[in-house]
């Protein structure tokens, strides 16, 4: 008998083995599955997840603009007609004078879903509540800028093709605040009828330079006439924040959108003719 079962396989030894091991096997898997099953937390489902990713870039930015508004003097700003609604004791969000404040500017810029976004969504702590009196000489002002180019701009920071200089804070901005291409269109239309800043352009060596590099016939004589829609006006822009922008465009490190076009006359402009253009465009000489 035993010479019968020696070289195989099946002794009913072995089928009761196998029959314990496979339901052990089974067993412990199930036991596994259940545990996992009962640890995830059915509540989160996908959607909520990604907002609380999101809602967690939003702190940190949240964080970097704190650190940004940090020892600011804003008094100055407070008593401007437009006034910077956060970041200011008298201004606490939600007080009396901060919505008297938000109600005036309103009324002074039309209002409308353009400007609740604005605020909602927090631009007006870097560009000014106004648009024009943005946190820092290299930030910019954007109010009466063409809805195109905003909208341009805006996009390309939000996917990353903008990256130049301060652009990284403006991505962080646009994944935070969960821009939608609806917002950023409603947004750049408001803008973009509220004046633009108010500068005289003066006669003399900035001009020359501003008519001899060939800058007018793309942005307009006066810097405010660009001859298509998704080209910048400039007059008035902070001067920091042009030199900025013209050096990135001179070295290629600003390379999105439209900004091929001017890169290769940027050649023959030099550093302090970058200087001279953009005093004399913010209208400093
Ligand atoms: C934390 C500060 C901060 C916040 C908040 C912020 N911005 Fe900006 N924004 C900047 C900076 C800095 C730049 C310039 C980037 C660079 O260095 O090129 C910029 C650039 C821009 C530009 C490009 C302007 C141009 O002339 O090319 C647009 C348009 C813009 N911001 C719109 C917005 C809008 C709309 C919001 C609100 C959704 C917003 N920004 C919120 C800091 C901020
Ligand atoms: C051939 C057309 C052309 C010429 C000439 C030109 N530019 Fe531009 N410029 C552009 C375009 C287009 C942009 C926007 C690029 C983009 O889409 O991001 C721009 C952007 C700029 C910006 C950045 C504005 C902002 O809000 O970020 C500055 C500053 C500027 N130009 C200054 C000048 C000056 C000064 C000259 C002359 C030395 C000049 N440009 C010549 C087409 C031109």
């Amino acid at each position: 008998m035993s010479e019968q079962y020696s070289n195989h396989r099946d002794t009913p030894l072995r089928r009761f083995n196998a029959f314990w091991w496979g339901l052990g096997c089974f067993g412990i898997f199930g036991l596994m599955s259940v545990i996992v099953y009962c640890a995830t937390d059915k509540s989160a489902d996908a959607e909520d997840l990604r907002k609380a990713d999101r809602l967690k870039i939003r702190d940190k930015v949240d964080g970097a603009q704190s650190k940004i508004l940090e020892g600011k003097d804003m008094s100055a700003a407070a008593t401007k007609v437009v006034t910077p609604p956060q970041a200011t004791e008298t201004f606490v969000p939600g007080s009396e004078a901060h919505k008297a404040a938000m109600a005036a500017l309103s009324a002074k810029t039309g209002g409308g879903p353009g400007f609740d976004l604005y605020t909602a969504k927090t631009c007006n702590t870097c560009h000014g509540a106004d648009a024009k009196t943005p946190l820092a000489p290299n930030y910019p002002k954007l109010a009466g800028q063409n809805a195109d180019y905003l909208i341009a701009q805006m996009k390309d920071f939000a996917a990353s093709k903008r990256t130049n200089g301060q652009s990284a804070i403006m991505t962080a901005t646009a994944v935070a605040q969960q821009l939608t291409d609806e917002d950023t269109k409603k947004i750049s239309d408001w803008l973009s009828k509220l004046d633009p800043p108010k500068v005289e352009l003066a006669d003399g060596p900035g001009k020359d330079l501003y008519t001899a590099k060939l800058c007018a016939t793309c942005h307009g004589a006066d810097g405010n006439t660009p001859i298509m829609p998704i080209y910048p006006r400039l007059a008035g822009q902070n001067a920091q924040y042009l030199i900025d922008q013209m050096k990135a465009i001179k070295d290629g490190t600003r390379s999105n959108g439209q900004s091929a076009a001017m890169k290769a006359l940027m050649a023959n402009v030099s550093e302090d003719e970058i200087k001279t253009l953009a005093e004399w465009l913010e209208g400093k000489n």
